[in-house]
Formats: structure tokens, C-alpha cells, sequence
């Protein structure tokens, strides 16, 4: 059998994981919020309309912070549609997704939801068709106490209290052609930069989110990072990273390889930060919110076809991939490959959270919800993966591919919760046919036992799950023994690991 070797010391921090990694995103977009958080009449609801079982699975995956309200979506959003007495509220054409908003749920409502759901929001801001204006009354509306326009008007509409938003995106993949209001990157820069400027003046305790590139293979990447962040170095925190990935050629062993570009468009980002700091002498370093990730690919040809053939429905089926085992595969190798950057990547956000692209689903029509296969890697890696990310010594196998040629067989990192006195080991083989036998020296952490290695397998690298029939979900082993400081796992081909070791 192939054996890996690999040893782990908190010596090699790499550093602590800040939780908001484990953030999601919900847009106004397919079933999202109409039939995902919000179904009032449903038994399944409470008195404010909000799915009590959704709201259940939401808490049990540990989400700390939730974007909002797109996306796409909010490169034409007036948010004051979406405020008031719902009875008085605009119905709209969404332009993104040629679907019908009809403006029930708002940010208000949302902030509710969010309480309710144990989360924080994270809220983007229109810079497509609105502005600098419009940004600095939304931020007015939803953090100044009151005695002013629009923190006045939010207590009239009954919320004496601020909602207290930290964290706001500027715009939402404004180098995207596709983008309701795209710009170049000097537009952008320059309106951005603009904008945080005055959205400090607000509000000084605000984080704020430059808008970073779509994907990896955008043309204008890694120079819009460039460009745009020597605008707006002074006045923001971070740069977004978008990326979805697809196995529409059915080429699983190079699919799961793809973690690797994800590592690579980390790296990249971050150079083009320092780039900017060692320019602008600036002191301070630029992190990554990656508020955009997940595997997206199985339900574009029908959505495509609902766009253009059925528009203008109110909370149209889009975006509702099944997901695959594979797809939790790849959705646990990138959460390891995020946990690696823990240095500098401070947010992330599994886009989305519900019907969408989704961990959660609903049934149409007001049935039960149910958890998909990427559930459990996110949820695993949300409730074990806090505390101090420590970087392994690893020496692993290779296997080939056919885009990225030879990639390590073992994906592996660790976790370290002093506070718990827990060492948490997350490892994917994604070598297809052959198990590896991984050799772990844990002789750093003596006195440690292991409390649980858990599972992710499946014969059927397409098996999903359902609302009627689970197929993918975890289970315990012990294909894990630990002996005078030496570990020895059996990491079998295809598998999704987590070894948890405690006192
Ligand atoms: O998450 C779906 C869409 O993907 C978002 O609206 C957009 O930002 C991205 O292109």
C-alpha cells in the first residue's frame, strides 16, 4: 500500500482561524429566501414567516456570518423597496436572474432572520446602477442610532435599535462584463475608494471588502487587484476572491485536483496585496474575504433555459445543483486549502446557503428540508476546525491527472483547540485507486488519545442525497490507531477524513 508520512507540531502555526471562514451567502435569487428562509403559511414556519428547520440546519452547520443581499442581484437592488410596510412594497424586474422581486423580505427582515439563525450580515453594497448616496444612507439606515434621516426612518419602521452591520462589501464583482453596471478597473477603483472614504466618515468601526476578481481565468486578473486596491489600500480591510468549480467534462480525478488552482489564486492574491502595501508604504496588510466559493455547474443548461424561455417568475427554481459525493470532496479540499491560508484569508462565505448552489435545501412546495452531500465536509470542518491552524510537514504520494499533471494524494491540515485541549486532523485522499496508509507523528502532543476518525465514502463517486434518502453522510471508523506518539490512519481512495484526537 502507499504510505504517506507526515508530522504535525504546534510549533508550525500557521495561525489562528478566524470563524468567519465558515461564512455563507444568501441573495435574492431562485428559492433562496421566498421557499428557503421565508414561507409564511407553512406549519414549518414560525409567527415571522421564517422556516423553523431551515433555521435549525443553518445553527447545527455553525455559520457565523451571512452575505447579503447579493451577488449579482445587488448591482440594481434598491434597498429602500425592501423597507416600510411590506403591503406598500414595490414589486420589481430583477435584471440578474430575469426573475420577479417582490420585496417582502428586506434587510430588516433578514436582520431577524440572522438573530434568529445565530449569524452576523454581511452587507453588500449596490455600486453598479446606484452609488456613493446610496451606500451611505443604506449604512445611516442600518448602524446610526437615530436622529438622523434614515436611522429615523428605520425606527419608524420599527427598529429602535441600530442592526450594527461590521462588515460591507463594495460592489459585487464589478470586473465581471456580465455585472449590471461593470467597470473598468479605474472606475472602480476610484468610485470604491470614493465610497469606503465616506462609509468611514459614518461609520469608523465598519470593516469594508474591495472588490477582487470573479475567478482565477479573468482576463483582467491579477491586475484589477493591482490597480483597484492602490485606490482603495487606505480605507479597506480586505479584497473578495469569487471561484466555482465543475466537473462537466466528467474528469473526476482532474476536478478534484482543482483545489490546487484555489491554493494558487490564494497565493496570488495575496502577492498582489503586498505588491500594493510595499507601494503605498502602507503598514497595514490587505487579507482575503473569499466570499464566493463552492461547485456550481450542474444546473446551468436548465437555468439558462428558465432565464430566457419562463422570466420574470417570483422565486424561479435556478441554481438548484444536487450535489454529488465528488462535489463534498472538493468542497472538503478546499476548506483544507482555506485553513492553510488561515495568515490571511479571514473570511470566506459556501455561496450559497439555501436552495442556491446549497448546503440546505427545501422541497418545492413546502416540503421538508434536507441536507446535500457538501454539507458534511463544511459542517465538520465549521464545528472542529477552530482554534490554531497548524501547518503539516507532509511527504505524500502522486498520482497524474490530465490538466494539472502529477498532485499530491493527501490534502491534508491541522487544527489545534487549546482551549479544548484538541488536536483536529482534516485529510482527503483524492487519489481515485489506491488507499494510502498516512503515518502521523503526534509525539508534540503527548497524552492525546483519539476521541473519533470520521468518514466520508462512497462506492458511487455521483451518489447524492434527497429529501427522501440519505446516501452520503458521515460515520465513524477505526481505521485510526495511535501508538507512543505514532499514528497510523488508512486513508482509503476517494475519502473525506477527520481524525479528532483530545486528552
Ligand atoms: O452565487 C451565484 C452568483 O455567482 C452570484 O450572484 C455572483 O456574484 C456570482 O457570479
Amino acid at each position: 500500500m502507499k504510505t504517506a508520512k507526515m508530522i504535525i507540531d504546534p510549533i508550525s502555526k500557521i495561525s489562528k482561524v478566524d470563524e468567519r471562514i465558515y461564512g455563507s451567502f444568501i441573495e435574492h435569487l431562485g428559492r433562496a429566501i421566498y421557499d428557503g428562509i421565508y414561507q409564511p403559511g407553512n406549519p414549518l414556519s414560525d409567527e415571522d414567516g421564517f422556516r423553523k428547520d431551515v433555521v435549525e440546519l443553518v445553527r447545527e452547520l455553525g455559520v457565523p456570518i451571512v452575505r447579503y443581499p447579493g451577488g449579482n442581484f445587488v448591482s440594481n437592488y434598491f434597498w429602500e423597496d425592501g423597507v416600510g410596510p411590506v403591503s406598500e412594497r414595490p414589486k420589481r424586474l430583477e435584471l440578474a436572474w430575469r426573475s420577479l422581486e417582490t420585496n417582502e423580505v428586506g434587510l430588516d427582515e433578514f436582520a431577524k432572520w440572522a438573530k434568529k439563525a445565530g449569524t452576523d450580515v454581511m452587507m453588500a453594497v449596490n455600486l453598479g446602477t446606484r452609488g456613493i448616496a446610496d451606500a451611505l444612507n443604506l449604512l445611516e439606515y442600518c448602524n446610526h442610532p437615530g436622529g438622523s434621516k434614515y436611522s429615523d426612518m428605520r425606527i419608524k419602521n420599527g427598529h429602535p435599535e441600530p442592526h450594527k452591520i461590521k462588515v460591507w462589501c463594495l460592489g459585487n464583482e464589478m470586473d465581471g462584463p456580465w455585472q449590471i453596471g461593470h467597470k473598468t478597473m479605474e472606475e472602480y477603483g476610484r468610485l470604491a475608494e470614493e465610497t469606503a472614504k465616506a462609509m468611514k466618515q459614518i461609520d469608523p468601526e465598519i470593516e469594508l471588502v474591495s472588490c477582487g476578481s470573479s475567478s482565477l481565468t479573468m482576463p483582467t486578473f491579477p491586475k484589477w487587484e493591482a490597480v483597484t486596491l492602490e485606490h482603495t489600500y487606505d480605507y479597506v480591510d480586505y479584497v473578495s476572491m469569487h471561484q466555482y468549480y465543475g466537473n462537466a467534462e466528467n474528469d473526476t480525478a482532474d476536478f478534484l485536483a482543482k483545489s490546487d488552482d484555489c491554493d494558487q489564486f490564494i497565493r496570488t492574491v495575496i502577492t498582489a496585496c503586498d505588491y500594493v502595501r510595499a507601494v503605498k508604504r502602507g503598514k497595514k496588510d490587505l487579507n482575503i474575504s473569499f466570499d464566493e466559493w463552492n461547485v456550481w455547474f450542474h444546473s446551468q443548461q436548465e437555468d439558462d433555459e428558465t432565464m430566457k424561455q419562463r422570466p420574470w417568475q417570483k422565486a424561479p427554481q435556478l441554481l438548484e445543483d444536487i450535489y454529488t459525493f465528488e462535489d463534498a470532496l472538493l468542497v472538503g479540499l478546499i476548506l483544507i486549502t482555506i485553513l492553510k491560508h488561515a495568515d490571511r484569508v479571514k473570511m470566506a462565505c459556501l455561496a450559497q446557503l439555501v436552495n442556491v448552489i446549497a448546503p440546505i435545501m427545501t422541497e418545492p412546495g413546502g416540503g421538508a428540508a434536507w441536507r446535500q452531500t457538501i454539507y458534511y465536509p463544511f459542517l465538520y470542518t465549521s464545528r472542529y476546525g477552530r482554534g490554531t491552524a497548524i501547518q503539516p510537514i507532509l511527504q505524500t504520494p502522486a498520482h497524474e491527472t490530465s490538466n494539472h499533471g502529477q498532485v499530491s494524494d493527501i490534502e491534508s491540515i491541522a487544527v489545534f483547540n487549546e482551549e479544548k485541549s484538541e488536536v483536529v486532523l482534516f485529510a482527503v485522499n483524492r487519489n481515485l485507486d489506491e488507499d494510502v496508509l498516512l503515518q502521523t507523528d503526534l509525539r508534540a502532543f503527548e497524552g492525546y488519545r483519539i476521541l473519533e476518525h470520521v468518514v466520508l465514502e462512497n462506492e458511487d463517486l455521483k451518489a447524492t442525497n434527497g429529501p427522501l434518502a440519505e446516501k452520503v453522510s458521515p460515520f465513524q471508523t477505526d481505521r485510526s490507531k495511535l501508538d507512543g506518539g505514532q499514528m497510523e490512519s488508512l486513508l482509503k481512495k476517494a475519502t473525506w477524513n477527520m481524525v479528532r484526537l483530545g486528552k
